[in-house]
């Protein structure tokens, strides 16, 4: 799948955050090894701290279905009504991403529409990142 069309995917699951807090609304496209693809929105909370990233809900709901084997994520994110501009994935979703995706292959797609967006590998945004092979 194209990151374009990966990036559409994203923009359209922004639709469904839940950001009465923030007002930060954040969509995320999750690609599986074998082309299927999970989408998710960030999903505030009153107490705050259990608030959910777009990109943990995708992760969550593939890996919860059996999925282990991801090629990319693309992420939109910008405030609700506002000029999209281009969210990087937090610290925390860049943790969990190191549990299941290959850093130096895996691509994490930030985008503001189609045809905006730039590509990193997870090693890129996150270098020497603690994983699964640390603990070996
Ligand atoms: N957020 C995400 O969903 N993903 C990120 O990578 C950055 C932040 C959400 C969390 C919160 O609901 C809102 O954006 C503002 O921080």
């Amino acid at each position: 799948m194209e990151h374009r069309e990966l990036a559409k995917v994203a923009i359209a699951a922004r639709e469904a955050a839940y950001v009465p807090y923030s007002g930060f609304a954040v969509g995320a496209a999750l690609l599986t090894k074998a082309g299927k693809v999970f989408s998710g929105c960030n999903i505030e909370n009153a107490g705050y701290s259990p608030t959910n990233c777009g990109e943990r809900t995708a992760i969550f709901k593939a890996v919860s279905e059996g999925e282990r084997e991801f090629t990319a994520i693309a992420v939109a994110g910008w405030p609700v009504g506002g000029k999209p501009g281009m969210a990087y994935p937090c610290g925390v979703c860049r943790q969990v991403m190191m549990e299941f995706m290959h850093p130096d292959t895996f691509e994490i797609i930030v985008c503001t529409s189609e045809s905006d967006y730039t590509v990193h590998t997870l090693a890129q945004l996150l270098p020497h990142g603690f994983g699964p092979a640390s603990l070996k």
